[in-house]
C-alpha cells in the first residue's frame, strides 16, 4: 500500500464531504502577480480560507475548499512553456477542443455553452463545499474579498448546487453508491467489493492501473506529484422529456414504469441495484449493501449471479456501461478506466404536476482521474457513446447520457435482455436527456504545487 501524503492532497480526490451545498466559481486571471498571491493564501495555514486536504478529520469542518486550474490558467499565472509542455495534451486542448471526443456535439456542442466555458479566458475554478448557507455565503464574501484584491481575478460566472432531499439525483435516482476505492485513500464509505484501484490511477506519481506503467508527472516534479486532473462539466437534465419517456416505454413493452427506470440506470430510483434485486426496489436490501455486487462471478464475489447475457441488468445500462466490473469488455479492461464522481445537482426538484415551470436543473459534475484521455474521455466516447465493447449493445448508446440526439438514428435504443428470449426488448425514442452547458479540464494540484506555482517569478509572467 502506498505511503500517500494526504496533506498535500486535495481532498475531494480521496474523500466524499457529504456536505449539501457546492459554489463553483469561474475566474479568469487579471493580475498574476495578485493571481499567485492569492493561490499562496490558500496554503499559508492562515485564518483565511484554506486549501482541504485529504488529511483525516477528527472533527468534520464547516466547508472545504478546492481549486483547478486549466492549462490556460497555467499559462496565465506564468508558468514556463517547458512545464506547460509537459502537461497531457488532452488537457492542453481543453474541453472546448475535445467536445466531439465525448459527444458533445449538437446542442452540447461548445458554441453553446454559457457563461464563457469554451473561452480560453476560463482560468480557474475554485470548488467550494459547506455544511449551510450562512457558512457558504460567510466564505464566498471572503474569498471574493480575497480574489478581487489588488484585481487578481475576476468571477466570469458563479453555480450553486445543492443536496435534493433523499439525496436523488435529478431523474429520481439515490446517488452516492459506488466510488473506486482508492489504494493508500480513505476507507470506503460502504463496503466494496471490487478491488482496490491503485493510487496512480487517482494520482499523479504512483504506479497506474496498467502493470509497470506510471503516468508522466507533469514537471517540475513539486508541481506534478500528488496532483490529479478533473472533468467539470455542467449538464442540464430533461426530466419531462425522461418521465415522458418512461410512460411511452412502459406503453411499448408493457413493462412498470419504475422496473423501465430501473433498468436504464442499473438500479431502481432507490439504488437498489438490479443485480442483487432483479423484480422489485428490494427496500430491506441494508444501503451499505448496495454496492456489494457484479455481474458475474469472480475473484470478487464468487457468489455473483451470472448475468453475463444482462438478464438482470441490462450490458446497456448507466451504470454497466460506465463501470462494468469484472463483466467481459473488449481489451477486458472492465476495471481499467474507473473515475471518481464529485459534485452536486442544480436546480429545484422536478414537479410533474408542474412540468414547464422554465427552470433549468440538472447536476455539477466533476470526474477526477489521473487521466482525462483514459478515464473521463474513454468512458464518454466508448462506453456512453459506442454500442460495440461489449456482446450484446447492438450499436446503443448511454440511455442517461448518452449522445440520443436528432442524429443517433436506430442508436437512440434501449435493449432489455429477457431470459428465455432469443431476441431482447427493444425501446425506441430515447432522445438526449442530458446537455452539456459548460465543462472545463482542470489541473488539480497539490499543496507542494500551489506553493510552487504562488512563486513562480514575476519574471515569467
Ligand atoms: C446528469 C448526468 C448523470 C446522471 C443523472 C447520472 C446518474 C447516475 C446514477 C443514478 C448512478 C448510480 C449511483 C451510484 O452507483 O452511486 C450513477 C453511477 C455512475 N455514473 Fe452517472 N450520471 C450522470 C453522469 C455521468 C457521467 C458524465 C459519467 C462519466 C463520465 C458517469 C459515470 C458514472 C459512474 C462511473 C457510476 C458508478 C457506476 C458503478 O461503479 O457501478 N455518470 N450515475
Amino acid at each position: 500500500m502506498p505511503d500517500l501524503p494526504h496533506a498535500d492532497i486535495q481532498g475531494f480526490i480521496l474523500r466524499t464531504y457529504a456536505m449539501p451545498a457546492l459554489r463553483v466559481f469561474a475566474l479568469t486571471i487579471a493580475q498574476p502577480a495578485a493571481a499567485r498571491q492569492f493561490l499562496g493564501g490558500l496554503v499559508n495555514g492562515g485564518n483565511s480560507p484554506q486549501l482541504s486536504t485529504a488529511t483525516d478529520w477528527t472533527v468534520k469542518p464547516p466547508y472545504c475548499l478546492n481549486v483547478g486550474l486549466t492549462y490556460t490558467g497555467l499559462a496565465a499565472l506564468g508558468l514556463s512553456p517547458l512545464s506547460l509542455a509537459s502537461f497531457p495534451e488532452e488537457f492542453a486542448a481543453g474541453a472546448p477542443a475535445r467536445a466531439q471526443r465525448v459527444g458533445d456535439t449538437g446542442e452540447s456542442s461548445p458554441e453553446h455553452w454559457k457563461d464563457q466555458f469554451a473561452s480560453p479566458a476560463l482560468h480557474l475554478l475554485l470548488f467550494l463545499f459547506a455544511e449551510t448557507e450562512e457558512i457558504l455565503e460567510h466564505v464566498t464574501g471572503q474569498l471574493r474579498e480575497l480574489y478581487s484584491g489588488r484585481n487578481a481575478m475576476s468571477e466570469l460566472s458563479v453555480h450553486d448546487g445543492r443536496s435534493l432531499p433523499g439525496n436523488v439525483a435529478h431523474f429520481g435516482y439515490r446517488d452516492g453508491f459506488a466510488q473506486p476505492t482508492i489504494d493508500g485513500g480513505l476507507p470506503p464509505l460502504m463496503p466494496d467489493v471490487l478491488p482496490k484501484a491503485p493510487a496512480g490511477e487517482f494520482l499523479l506519481g504512483y504506479p497506474s492501473q496498467y502493470s509497470d506503467f506510471t503516468y508522466p508527472v507533469p514537471t517540475p516534479d513539486a508541481l506534478g506529484r500528488n496532483g490529479s486532473f478533473v472533468a467539470f462539466r455542467i449538464l442540464s437534465q430533461d426530466c419531462r422529456g425522461f418521465e415522458q419517456f418512461l410512460t411511452e416505454a412502459a406503453h411499448q413493452t408493457g413493462f412498470d414504469r419504475e422496473l423501465i427506470a430501473a433498468k436504464l440506470c442499473g438500479r431502481w430510483r432507490d439504488g437498489v441495484p438490479l443485480s442483487l434485486s432483479p423484480h422489485s426496489a428490494d427496500e430491506r436490501i441494508p444501503l451499505e449493501k448496495r454496492n456489494s455486487f457484479d455481474y458475474v462471478p469472480g475473484d470478487s464475489m464468487p457468489d455473483a449471479f451470472d448475468d453475463r447475457r444482462g438478464y438482470r441488468c441490462p450490458l446497456g445500462s448507466h451504470i454497466r456501461r460506465m463501470n462494468p466490473r469484472n463483466a467481459i469488455v473488449a481489451g477486458n479492461s472492465g476495471l481499467k478506466h474507473r473515475i471518481v464522481r464529485r459534485g452536486l445537482p442544480y436546480g429545484p426538484p422536478y414537479d410533474p404536476a408542474n412540468p414547464d415551470d422554465g427552470i433549468e436543473r440538472g447536476l455539477l459534475g466533476l470526474f477526477i482521474g489521473v487521466s482525462l484521455k483514459d478515464q473521463f474521455e474513454f468512458l464518454m466516447s466508448d462506453w456512453a457513446n459506442k454500442g460495440s465493447f461489449a456482446p450484446g449493445l447492438g450499436g446503443t448508446r448511454d440511455p442517461l447520457i448518452g449522445d440520443n440526439g436528432n442524429n443517433a438514428g436506430s442508436a437512440a435504443t434501449f435493449l432489455i435482455p429477457i431470459e428465455g428470449q432469443r431476441r431482447p426488448v427493444e425501446v425506441t425514442g430515447l432522445t438526449s436527456f442530458v446537455t452539456c452547458r459548460g465543462a472545463a479540464y482542470c489541473f488539480l494540484p497539490s499543496a507542494t504545487a500551489i506553493r510552487y506555482l504562488s512563486a513562480l517569478p514575476a519574471a515569467t509572467s
